[in-house]
């Protein structure tokens, strides 16, 4: 039996705060003094370094961490290509993307009880290429198995963006334990091993991997110092490990392909770290939502929790924006989403209730479905909403309770797969159709005062 150490009682325990560093230690006088390795690290340890950027990125960007484990994660047999008879080899290779205009939604994913977090992933979307470090990936995932004992995984290809919208999810990390529950995220950097276990069953949810950079908070530019995500409220594990020479199966997705490999010890023997490189998780009830007081309504960048940046200022491979339970008080205003044609690909989803611009229901957008608008596709609320919006009584109006929808939206044109396309059977055939066709005019070139309103005989 392997024996299992915690840094406190709470095998969950949890360093405040983001972009900064960190030191966590589970057993008293591990983390060396003064240095990072030592000519003897303390208790017969191994230092290794896990770099998340070059080792000459600026300081701003520059995320590294320092780990003290029992044995280098570099002891371990040749790695080799998991079977594709073991999963679905196309599911995650995205050589199957089209990149089309049509504005798609689906109906909500299928819960699969049957599988475990790797045979629970299933490509959408893509751009971009991870040999390259460029661009990003969109998954569904459902699955209701814990992964199969003493086997763990990494990415090499990018940023696990995790957004829960079912069950409980328990993350056993290289630095620590990571309890995802209800209306949390949770990141993953770039080759952090875990495993991901399902005590209570079915799952579901979304992921958006970052190739290229690393997520981080948005400026906050006028705003100030406060608001949106705040810094004190991101959770880092605090460090966690255990004592198991049992052999160990070890998963890597390597350019969007699976290899494995086994060791004789477990992955999750770091003793103590440090650094600025590490998983988080993030409580989207805590976000501090910002809006117009006056007329109109800001962007949906106002909602930005996390950006993954382009190499342009301002541009993102990855912003993840919520859109939470909110007041709207605007004066004469039209207060859903405008009608509009971004730049920008727009993939949504949503974790509980319903969204204040679309219809929820059977056929609606609704709880673990989700919607693509591409690059320039034209969009907005649909007529039903339009026509609520456009003839209500302009009160202070709390929206969104008990609801969280979310957005990744890229700068990157996405391919949608296959699975996406077809076998998931979740597209819904008239989303455009039944949306948007039943607008109609209101122009009226004799009345100069007419708005949408008075046409609608209100
Ligand atoms: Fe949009």
């Amino acid at each position: 039996m392997p024996v299992t150490h915690f840094a406190t009682p709470d095998p969950y325990a949890y360093h405040n705060g983001f972009c900064c560093h960190h030191e966590s230690e589970a057993l008293q006088g591990a983390l060396p003094l003064a240095q990072n390795s030592p000519q003897k690290p303390p208790y017969g340890l191994y230092a290794e370094k896990l770099s998340g950027t070059a080792f000459t990125a600026p300081r701003k960007e520059n995320q590294q961490s320092w780990m003290y484990r029992i044995l280098p994660s570099a002891v371990h047999r040749a790695w080799e290509p998991v079977p594709t008879q073991e999963y679905d080899a196309t599911s995650l290779s995205g050589a199957d993307v089209q990149q089309i205009p049509n504005q798609l939604r689906w109906d909500p994913f299928d819960f699969d009880d049957a599988v475990d977090w790797l045979g629970g992933l299933h490509l959408v979307a893509e751009a971009g290429d991870p040999v390259m470090k460029t661009g990003l990936a969109i998954y569904v995932f459902a699955a209701g198995q814990s992964m199969k004992a003493n086997e763990a995984f990494y990415s090499a290809d990018g940023d696990m963006l995790v957004v829960l919208q079912h069950g409980v999810l328990d993350l056993t990390t290289e630095f620590g334990r990571i309890a995802l529950r209800a209306n949390e995220i949770a990141v993953i950097p770039r080759g952090i091993r875990y495993r991901v276990d399902m005590p209570n069953g079915s799952a579901r949810g979304y992921i958006c991997e970052l190739y290229q950079g690393h997520y981080q908070l948005p400026e906050l530019g006028p705003i100030g110092s406060n608001g949106l995500a705040n810094v004190r409220d991101f959770q880092v594990p605090r460090a966690f490990y255990e004592e198991d020479f049992n052999t160990w199966t070890l998963v890597s997705k390597f350019n969007k392909v699976l290899y494995r490999t086994s060791q004789d010890h477990t992955p999750f023997d770091v003793v103590a770290w440090h650094g600025t490189y590490y998983p988080y998780k993030y409580d989207l009830g805590r976000f501090n939502t910002i809006g117009s007081i006056s007329y109109d309504h800001p962007d949906p960048s106002i909602f930005t929790v996390l950006t993954g940046p382009s190499y342009q200022e301002g541009t993102a491979i990855a912003d993840f924006v919520i859109f939470p339970p909110r007041w709207l008080v605007q004066e004469d205003t039209f207060r859903p989403p405008w009608y509009h044609r971004n730049t920008m690909s727009e993939f949504m989803g949503l974790i509980a209730g319903d969204y204040d611009a679309k219809a929820g229901g059977p056929g609606g957008f609704r709880p673990a479905g989700a919607s693509l608008h591409n690059i320039m596709s034209g969009h907005g609320p649909d007529a039903v909403t339009h026509r609520a919006a456009t003839c209500t009584d302009l009160k202070p109006q709390k929206v969104g309770s008990g609801s969280m929808a979310f957005m990744f939206e890229s700068c990157l044109m996405v391919g949608v797969t296959a699975w996406g396309l077809q076998h998931c059977q979740k597209v819904q055939p008239k989303y455009n159709e039944e949306s948007w066709e039943p607008l109609v005019s209101h122009f009226d070139k004799s009345n100069v005062g007419a708005g949408a309103a008075n046409q609608n005989g209100h």
